[in-house]
């Protein structure tokens, strides 16, 4: 398969791996503490890092917008890789082209970390939704297919984000793209959802007779007849007398036995005064929508006039935002492909919020309950990102909220130190949690009563914070007899006896794997 090389590639392969474990400190919260919802400030690289004993493989949805590297955004390629080409970038904002001849490198560097911890966080029948534009769209389609794999690849959708002509350019440039992956695509497809109609779409839908189930459309009850069964032909008598057999070359598209099923169940019309052809009747509440296609024209899903103006009455006319934010109607299209009630979605980069928005609203409609997990790096990460979703959970101007809450959090410090020594600030908690992400690799889903934390593959994970000696390997051998892992910050039982009592020691803190 061909693959992608550019300055850097070498340092970057394992770069996700060197970040340190950091604590996420949650002190603010706003509205419904359990509504699970969380806004992290913080580079998403190390932010991903600290989430991921969360939320690793648990994430049905993400989607992100990240900078297009159009070489106006004066974004900084700002990791601390430890090779020359890349510290000799460190710190300086990614220009125009002609300054910068290293600006597609510095994205791919940039980008290329974030998506392979992006890929871990996704649940087995999860997907991940890309924005991006002509500047990086090919790098980062070859880039996606060397980290999640050619097969994984579902669709590069076409959004239409301009309904003007663009006259600046030889050829005005009117889209952009929203690339899918998914981790499975044979359960995407099963379970991905269609588009629901719009009242456009819709129009077709009538109710001519009244009829208490809602609107509905007629659909001629003729097919071709090259594969039809004699079950098909069969002599039909309107309610006004009139009948019917199928043209020349043609069939019924019910059989007998379902055409009478269907004329005693009222889903047959012959027209008002019951002479006309029959029409099996399909109500509008039958229909599940439209199959998603990769055209996403700006009267579906809005176009970038209209996520400024939403914006703008968010904030009351400044919202200091300068970026051009996605559309909540554009999420929100993406949210009803992918997602169902209860799901978890993150966006890594989550500007002014609008991700969150368009989850609030769409649980607003269909009751659905989605949880969101939001990084932004900005100081406005509190100001307009988390500032945003507030407003629309409590309301703004004469818009009313629509409830729900979420925690604001900050990123703290490492889990251990420059010299390996433990973070005094790390609560017992989330040492335990992180113990159990770093020694089996999934997320902790019950609260540890320590010493015990939780079990796993029949073994059992233990945390003494002194010593591990005869009086604790006693009670540990009273209460179950799988095998265990302790860690404790020393250890005085003969190593034999600990093998022989099936018991794995390791030292706190030097022992604790990064994963
Ligand atoms: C194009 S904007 C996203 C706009 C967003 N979709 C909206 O509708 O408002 C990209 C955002 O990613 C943020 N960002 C860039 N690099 C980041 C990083 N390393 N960690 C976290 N956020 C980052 C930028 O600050 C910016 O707010």
């Amino acid at each position: 398969m061909p693959s992608l090389d550019w300055i850097g590639k070498a340092s970057i392969l394992n770069h996700h791996n060197e970040i340190p474990y950091r604590l996420v400190e949650c002190n603010e919260v706003v509205g419904d503490l359990n509504a699970g919802n969380l806004i992290v400030k913080g580079d998403n690289l190390h932010a991903l890092k600290a989430l991921l004993p969360y939320y690793k493989g648990k994430v049905k949805l993400i989607y992100i917008d990240p900078p297009y590297n159009t070489g106006n955004e004066g974004w900084v390629y700002n990791d601390a890789v430890n090779s020359p080409e890349i510290k000799e970038w460190l710190g300086r904002a990614v220009g125009q082209e002609a300054e910068d001849l290293c600006r597609h490198d510095k994205w791919l560097n940039m980008i290329y970390p974030r998506l392979k911890l992006l890929k871990e966080f996704l649940s087995e029948d999860g997907s991940i939704w890309i924005s991006i534009d002509d500047n990086e769209v090919h790098h980062l389609r070859t880039l996606m297919d060397e980290i999640f794999g050619v097969k994984r690849f579902i669709a590069c959708n076409v959004w239409q984000k301009r309904y003007s002509r663009e006259n600046r350019e030889a050829i005005g440039d009117v889209h952009e793209y929203i690339v899918v992956y998914a981790m499975n695509p044979t359960l995407f497809k099963q379970k991905r959802n269609r588009i629901p109609f719009d009242e456009k779409q819709a129009k077709v839908y009538k109710n001519l007779n009244n009829d208490p189930k809602g609107r509905w459309r007629g659909i001629p009850m003729t097919a071709q007849a090259g594969h039809a069964t004699a079950e098909q032909f069969y002599e039909i008598i309107s309610p006004a007398g009139k009948v019917f057999r199928p043209s020349e070359g043609r069939c019924w598209s019910l059989s007998k036995a379902t055409y009478e099923k269907f004329l005693s169940e009222g889903k047959i019309y012959f027209g008002k005064d019951g002479k006309s052809q029959p029409n099996v009747i399909r109500y509008l509440s039958e229909v599940q929508g439209v199959v998603p296609w990769t055209w996403w024209p700006h009267e579906e899903v809005g176009h970038t006039d209209e996520a400024s103006k939403e914006l703008l009455s968010i904030f009351a006319g400044t919202s200091g935002f300068n970026t051009t934010p996605k559309p909540t109607r554009l999420i929100r299209r993406i949210l009803q492909i992918a997602s169902n009630p209860g799901d978890i979605i993150m966006d890594s980069f989550a500007g002014s919020g609008t991700t969150a928005h368009a989850i609030l609203a769409q649980n607003n409609e269909d009751n659905g309950q989605r949880k969101f997990v939001l990084v932004e790096m900005e100081d406005y990460a509190r100001d307009i990102t988390a500032e945003r979703v507030k407003r629309v959970m409590q309301g703004y101007g004469s818009t009313l909220g629509i409830g729900g809450g979420f925690r604001y959090c900050e990123l703290g410090e490492s889990i251990k130190d420059e010299n390996g020594a433990l973070n005094p600030e790390v609560s017992a908690e989330v040492l335990a949690k992180h113990l159990f992400f770093s020694e089996y690799g999934v997320p902790l889903e019950t609260k540890p009563t320590l010493p015990y934390i939780g079990s796993f593959n029949e073994s059992g994970l233990y945390l003494f914070f002194d010593t591990f000696e005869r009086k604790k390997l006693a009670k540990l051998l009273k209460d179950s007899n799988e095998s265990r892992i302790v860690y404790a910050a020393s250890c005085t039982i003969d190593p034999q006896k600990l093998k022989d009592a099936g018991i794995t020691f390791r030292q706190l803190p030097f022992e604790i794997k990064d994963r």
